[in-house]
Parts: structure tokens; C-alpha cells; sequence
């Protein structure tokens, strides 16, 4: 299949709009990450996009809409928690798990009863749901397992003759994906971290929030796939389901963070600890790996540079690839900030929870 490369234009993005809605594939900006999208309410649609990514089909996609009355046709319950959080968040990187009408695919949803809603903060995602009339179902543009893409380069380099077509819009403002919140019980509880924190949130609604104990559980490396602790696949197309109950006590409950996530082609390691001692034993473990003729790549961040660390992850992974570097040696950063928890969550997944303590 031939990849059209596609510009923000009102043009482009209405050639853009007219093959989602004849069923295609888009990848488009969203201030997060680079999605990749489908009509929603067309399943076979949405079976294309697992088919790109080479995604496990039972990992649920968030529906993304442009104005706020379309929540409507996804979902019959909306609280006044929930029009609160709209009010103030969107449009932005806040998803709210909701119960899901019957009208939503379960290919969308995974076989789920809820759906995932959020409406981005990018002119062009906009434009393109708005002119599509429909829904579009999108996770991040990256093959399964891979970083996310924050640039349209990423994109390409992953998607490249697999979709439709690319919207090349500027690089994405966040760099992590949308804060997952599930609004169908009694205490909201925060399924994938991100920048919009719980306080955040408790802020807007003034009632507690919870981030959902999976998130503070770390598996042993052994746990995942053998790929996974290595911190790497040759083709890094891997997704493999582990943690699911029967190997310890990874059970997350956003589906998707039970996958193999986010991992660079290089080995990787995060180095947690004082700030002064993570420093030296980077070096150190960087003059060891270099002396057995190994290439390092080191990513270490601004001690409270949290949403910078948020915009650069992904895209320093990606660029230490193309470096062709054997091993990654990344520095913790503190996960008593809301934000700081959001990266290490990203950190550690990447690093196949390979983390060394000083
Ligand atoms: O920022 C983002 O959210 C990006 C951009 C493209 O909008 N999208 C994204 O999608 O990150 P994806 O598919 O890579 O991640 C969706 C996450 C997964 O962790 C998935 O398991 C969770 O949301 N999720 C989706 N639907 C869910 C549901 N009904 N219940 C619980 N978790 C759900
Ligand atoms: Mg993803």
C-alpha cells in the first residue's frame, strides 16, 4: 500500500477526512501523541488498525470526538463529575473511561462495556473528526510494543506503506499519551498516569481520585516476555499479552498496560537513587560498557524538568535508535510528582522494569 503524506492543510485534511470515511486508515497529530485512526463505529474499520499496528485484538482503543454534545452517541451516562472534567479539561489529554452504548463496536472497545472518550487539543485532529463526521478510534501511530510517536517522522518510520495515510502536522506539545481515567465506579481512578494528574482532577470535581494500584507494581523483569526483559525485539514488533494474572501481580487494568510497551531496539536500564549517585553510576556503567567497545546513549533529564521529560521521552528513545545505540542508561526522575510518575511509568515500561538502584 502507497502512504500519502498529507500537510494541515484544510485541503489535505479533507482528503484526510474522506478516507476515514470510506473505511481507511489516518494517522493524525493530537497534542499528546501521533494517533492512528479509524471511523469508530465501523468495525472493520477499526480491525485495520490492529492489522498496522500488529496489535493484540482484545487491546481497546480511545475514541477521540470534536465537539462535546457526540459524547452522546458513545455513551448514556453522563454525571455531573463527568461534565465537570469536560468543562475543564477538554480539549486536552484527559480520557474518561465511560459505560458504552450497544451502538459502539466491540472491536473498538475491545469486547468491553465501557469506551474511552477524549476530544484532543489539535486544530488538525479536530478539523479531521469534524469533516469525517464520525468518531475516530486511534491509539498511538507506533507499531505495538515500540515508543510512541511524537513526530510525524516517527510515523513514517513505523507506518510507512501499512496505512492510508500520514497528516505530517508539527511535533505533538505533550509527548506522553492522554491521562486514562474510569469514571464508572464510585471513586475515579486513574488506569494510565499523564500529564493531568489526580490532583488535578480532584481539583476540578473536590472528591477524591485514586490512580488504580496495578500502576504501583513493578514486575520482575522475568515476568514479561524474555524479549521484553532484554529490552528489546530485532523488528520490535512484539505485543505480547504477559501479566495476566498468572505470573504475579501485574494486573493492570487498562487493558493495554499489560503489553509490552514502548521499548527501543537497545537494551535499557534505569538507574534510581539519590540525584548525585544516579549520576556517577551512569557514569560509570557508560565507561565499563564503552571499554567492552559498546555504543551508550544516556538520558538523563533536569532534576524537576517534568514536562519537559514528558515532551522529550519517547523521541530521545526513538533517536537513540537511529544512533544505532546498544545500550540505554536512563536516570529516574521522582515519582512523588504527578508528572514524574506519568514519565517513570513510560521509563520503566520501556526498560522492561530492568532497574538498577544506587
Ligand atoms: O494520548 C492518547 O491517549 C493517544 C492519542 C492518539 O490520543 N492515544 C493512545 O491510545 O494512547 P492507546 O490505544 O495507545 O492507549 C489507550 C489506553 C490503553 O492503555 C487502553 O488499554 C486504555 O486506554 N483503554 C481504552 N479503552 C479502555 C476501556 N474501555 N477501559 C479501560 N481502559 C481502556
Ligand atoms: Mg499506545
Amino acid at each position: 500500500m502507497k502512504t500519502k503524506i498529507l500537510t494541515t492543510s484544510e485541503n489535505d485534511i479533507r482528503e484526510a477526512a474522506k478516507i476515514i470515511e470510506e473505511g481507511g486508515l489516518v494517522a493524525f497529530p493530537t497534542e499528546t501523541v501521533y494517533g492512528l485512526g479509524a471511523n469508530a463505529l465501523d468495525a472493520e474499520a477499526v480491525a485495520k488498525i490492529y492489522e498496522a499496528k500488529g496489535r493484540p485484538s482484545d487491546n481497546p482503543m480511545i475514541v477521540h470526538i470534536a465537539r462535546a454534545s457526540d459524547i452522546g452517541q458513545l455513551t448514556p451516562m453522563l454525571s455531573e463529575d463527568i461534565v465537570t472534567l469536560i468543562d475543564n479539561f477538554w480539549p486536552g489529554p484527559l480520557t474518561m473511561v465511560l459505560k458504552k452504548k450497544p451502538g459502539v463496536p466491540d472491536r473498538t472497545t475491545g469486547g468491553l462495556d465501557t469506551v474511552a472518550v477524549r476530544m484532543p487539543d489539535s486544530e488538525a485532529a479536530l478539523q479531521l473528526i469534524n469533516l469525517a463526521g464520525c468518531p475516530i478510534a486511534a491509539p498511538s501511530a507506533n507499531i505495538s510494543g515500540s515508543p510512541s510517536p511524537t513526530r510525524a517522522r516517527d510515523v513514517i518510520a513505523d507506518m510507512d506503506g501499512k496505512i492510508d495515510a500520514v497528516i505530517a502536522g508539527d511535533d505533538c506539545r505533550v509527548g506522553i499519551e492522554s491521562t486514562v481515567v474510569d469514571m464508572t465506579g464510585d471513586i475515579p481512578t486513574i488506569l494510565r498516569p499523564g500529564i493531568i494528574t489526580a490532583e488535578n482532577i480532584e481539583a476540578a470535581i473536590d472528591k477524591e481520585v485514586k490512580y488504580d494500584e496495578s500502576l504501583f507494581v513493578r514486575p520482575e523483569a522475568g515476568d514479561l516476555d524474555p524479549a521484553a526483559a532484554a529490552g528489546a525485539s530485532a523488528d520490535g514488533t512484539e505485543g505480547n499479552a504477559k501479566g495476566d494474572g498468572e505470573s504475579g501481580e501485574f494486573r493492570p487494568k487498562a487493558p493495554g498496560m499489560k503489553y509490552k510497551h514502548y521499548a527501543p531496539k537497545a537494551q535499557m536500564t534505569v538507574i534510581e537513587g539519590r540525584r548525585d549517585k544516579v549520576k556517577s553510576e551512569i557514569e560509570r556503567l557508560k565507561g565499563l560498557n564503552e571499554r567492552l567497545g559498546l555504543k551508550v546513549g544516556v538520558i538523563l533529564f533536569e532534576e524537576k524538568a517534568f514536562i519537559e521529560a514528558a515532551h522529550d521521552f519517547f523521541s530521545r528513545l526513538r533517536d537513540l535508535d537511529e544512533e544505532g545505540v546498544d545500550l540505554i542508561l536512563a536516570g529516574a526522575l521522582s515519582d512523588r510528582d504527578g508528572v514524574g510518575f506519568a514519565v517513570m511509568n513510560r521509563m520503566l515500561k520501556s526498560a522492561g522494569y530492568n532497574i538498577a538502584r544506587v
